[in-house]
């Protein structure tokens, strides 16, 4: 199979291509809310309904409440951006459009961008002079967007909530068995968030315990859907704040499990949680990893997908993460003492996990 690196490697656009496209660079935020806006004022869904006769720019209007300007505006911009088709004065969506309206990624994608990053975007750069998150301060004064994320407004927090867990969901099943294999009896998750981990672990194994280290507004709801699932009585809760390098991790843990954490903190971050691990493990114990590696995708527009989510963490997370190449992310674990006992790829819509001892 081509190694997604290697779609990297040519400029495949001719002349004219390369110019076409450079205008939709230099009006993507325009694209971006035009077609949100035409999805979420139902003018997609109202053409989608016409069919293949579609449906002209007058009815369209009669269905909706904005005014003709407004419809035929986002109308003519839906033909550009490649949403919309027209046929005799009759709009018809495209299959882009469909995949606007339907597509979960797309929408996860989409409304992340829009409730997280938009606004916080604009100060990209002076988050690339800083290494801090610069557009965090449209919702306050936080370090990270970690510390602020029970205190965000609430649909904000659900388009986060949306884009992570719909790119760890899929993973978690299929890696159940991998993590099993060794017949764990203590897991601790760190960085466990919401407890959706913990509940599957609990569900796949009737002995397991569990352990979840967070900071304090998401261990508080972890600790919550536990209590709700009925399983506190096999569930440990660790307050901690692991950018503190004091802060040490809980013994007695055969398996330390890491979802979609450490791409929340910079190379020499990891290198100090990596061996905060190493020392709180047993010496037949593993650490095992479940990370987006952009190199490691099968598609192109994977990577793209992490290539452009690094940049939340640059002006809107930490300022100083993102979703790391192979190469430098297992440098990191190898820096840290760990062996590689096996690395997975392509473990649902974009995982790697690796297996690691001491
Ligand atoms: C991107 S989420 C991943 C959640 C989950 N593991 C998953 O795979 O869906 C990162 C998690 O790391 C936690 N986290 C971030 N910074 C942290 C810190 N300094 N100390 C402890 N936990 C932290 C966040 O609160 C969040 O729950």
């Amino acid at each position: 199979m081509q190694e997604v690196i290697e779609m990297f490697q040519k400029d495949t656009r001719n002349a004219m291509s390369a110019k076409v496209y450079a205008q939709q660079i230099a009006f993507a935020p325009f694209v971006f809310q035009s077609s949100r806006a035409l999805r979420n004022f139902g003018i997609l869904n109202i053409i989608e309904d016409s069919g293949e006769l579609g449906i002209t720019a007058k009815d369209i209007h009669s269905r909706t409440k904005l005014s003709e300007y407004s419809v035929r505006v986002l109308l003519e911009a839906g033909l550009g951006i490649g949403l919309l088709t027209i046929d005799d004065g009759k709009y018809i969506l495209t299959r882009t459009g469909y995949f606007i309206l339907h597509d979960k990624m797309t929408i996860a994608n989409m409304d992340f961008t829009h409730d997280v990053c938009y606004k916080g975007l604009f100060d990209l750069d002076k988050s690339l002079m800083s290494g801090k998150p610069e557009g965090l301060k449209v919702f306050g004064d936080w370090k990270t967007i970690y510390e602020a994320l029970a205190h965000l407004p609430e649909h904000v927090r659900t388009s986060w909530f949306a884009f992570d867990h719909y790119y760890s969901s899929d993973s978690f099943p299929v890696v159940l068995e991998h993590v099993f294999k060794s017949k764990p009896k203590k897991i601790l998750d760190i960085g466990g968030n919401t407890g959706k981990w913990a509940l599957q672990c609990f569900s796949h194994s009737p002995t397991v315990i569990m352990g979840i280290a967070d900071l304090p507004g998401q261990l508080n709801v972890a600790k919550q859907t536990i209590a709700t699932n009925g399983f506190t009585n096999r569930a440990e809760f660790f307050e901690v704040d692991l950018l503190d390098e004091k802060c040490p991790l809980p013994t007695g843990f055969d398996v330390i499990w890491m979802s979609q954490f450490l791409d929340c903190f910079s190379e020499d971050e990891i290198v100090s949680i990596l061996k905060r691990c190493y020392a709180a493990l047993p010496d037949n114990g593993q650490v095992i990893i479940l990370e987006p590696l952009w190199d490691k995708q099968t598609y192109e527009v994977s990577a793209f997908c992490l290539q452009m989510t690094s940049l939340y963490f640059t002006a809107m997370a930490n300022g100083n993460s993102q979703m790391y190449h192979s190469e430098l992310f297992t440098g990191l674990i190898r820096k840290a003492g760990f062996t590689f006992i096996e690395r997975i790829d392509r473990i649902g819509i974009c995982h790697s996990m690796m297996k690691c001892s001491k």
